[in-house]
């Protein structure tokens, strides 16, 4: 793999320290980075800046002269590197300079970074905050144009796991919810951050259950129904949104009343927690279990429409194809 192509992949995946090279475009201008920067000069990483000084425009410009695109930032763990992509998020979704390929590696790397975080350790209140800087770094980039979303979506894992999958439903409802003209940001930032942590209760279902290499039984299947409700509860006293907590508790509603656990029915199920409904479903049909292969999205939307009729929006339905085919145009 070419250098430039490396993000977050440490030479070494163990505790070890490492150096890990970084192109100069990913460093925000003129602000303080939390890592010192290291130069590699005759096979040896000399140190150019120390950590907390500011890096700007004339630092840039002089390390391009002596043709030094990539700097290194030492790591002490994996940990340290996802810090330094999330404090330059920002700066590298916004910078024309980088091709929206790299963007959307970085940003779901991110995504997936903090979601495993927040899976790991639901009542460390400080991943769910961090959950903004991604939801709103996603609205940025797909206001970048339709290629973004198609880069997220063939990034997204076809392995399922709880905080992978949290981040692909996140991706398809912001993306859901712009193609049906949903320009209010505040709203797509409440959807995503509702979409990233809807199956947070999930950390409180037992192990056996929640991975259980199968169908599962009455008594199982109704520990795994309490997951909205867990989460809900899990995030009461959070400043999480109450629109993105609303999502959480309904994302298994179905405007049928099939679903739980209220059996809400029509409209009485908002449309923010309809698009997440829909998009949760889609990527667990599609998504690769250990005791299932993933289906093929014709497939998964002859299950939409058949199986599941009168469970998702008709209109909800077409735009997500809509949005979709896109993908397999390109
Ligand atoms: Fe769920």
């Amino acid at each position: 793999m070419a250098l430039h192509t490396q993000v977050f992949e440490p030479p070494e995946k163990s505790s070890s320290p490492f150096y890990q090279p970084i192109e100069l475009d990913f460093i925000a201008l003129d602000s303080i980075c939390d890592h010192s920067l290291y130069l590699k000069l005759n096979g040896k990483y000399v140190l150019y800046r120390g950590a907390h000084t500011p890096f700007n425009s004339q630092d840039r410009d002089r390390l391009l002269q002596t043709k030094n695109k990539i700097i290194y930032i030492y790591c002490e763990t994996e940990r340290d590197l996802r810090h330094f992509y999330e404090q330059n998020l920002s700066n590298i979704i916004e910078n024309k300079e980088i091709p929206v390929k790299k963007k959307a590696e970085v940003l779901y790397q991110c995504a997936k970074g903090i979601a495993h975080d927040i899976f790991e350790n639901p009542e460390n209140k400080e991943s769910i905050g961090r959950s903004k800087i991604v939801v709103e770094n996603t609205i940025r980039l797909l206001s970048q144009g339709t290629d973004a979303f198609l880069q997220i979506i063939s990034l997204s894992s076809h392995d399922y796991y709880t905080y992978t999958h949290c981040v692909n439903v996140m991706a398809f409802s912001v993306g859901l919810l712009s193609s049906l003209g949903i320009k209010d940001q505040a709203l797509l930032n409440e959807v995503g951050i509702g979409a990233l942590l809807h199956d947070i209760g999930k950390a409180k279902v037992p192990h056996h259950v929640l991975n259980k290499p199968g169908p599962l039984n009455a008594e199982e299947w109704a520990v795994m129904k309490q997951h909205p409700a867990l989460g809900f509860e899990m995030l009461f006293e959070t400043p999480t949104p109450e629109r993105s907590k609303s999502i959480v508790v309904q994302h298994h509603e179905k405007i049928s009343g099939s679903g739980y656990p209220s059996g809400l029915k029509g409209e009485s199920v908002p449309l923010i927690s309809q698009v997440v409904s829909i998009c949760d479903a889609y990527d667990a049909m599609t998504t690769t279990r250990v005791y299932k292969q993933g289906m093929s999205p014709f497939k998964a939307f002859g299950i939409i429409t058949q199986e599941m009729k009168g469970a998702f929006d008709p209109n909800l339905i077409s735009h997500f194809i809509k949005m979709l085919n896109l993908k397999d145009r390109k």
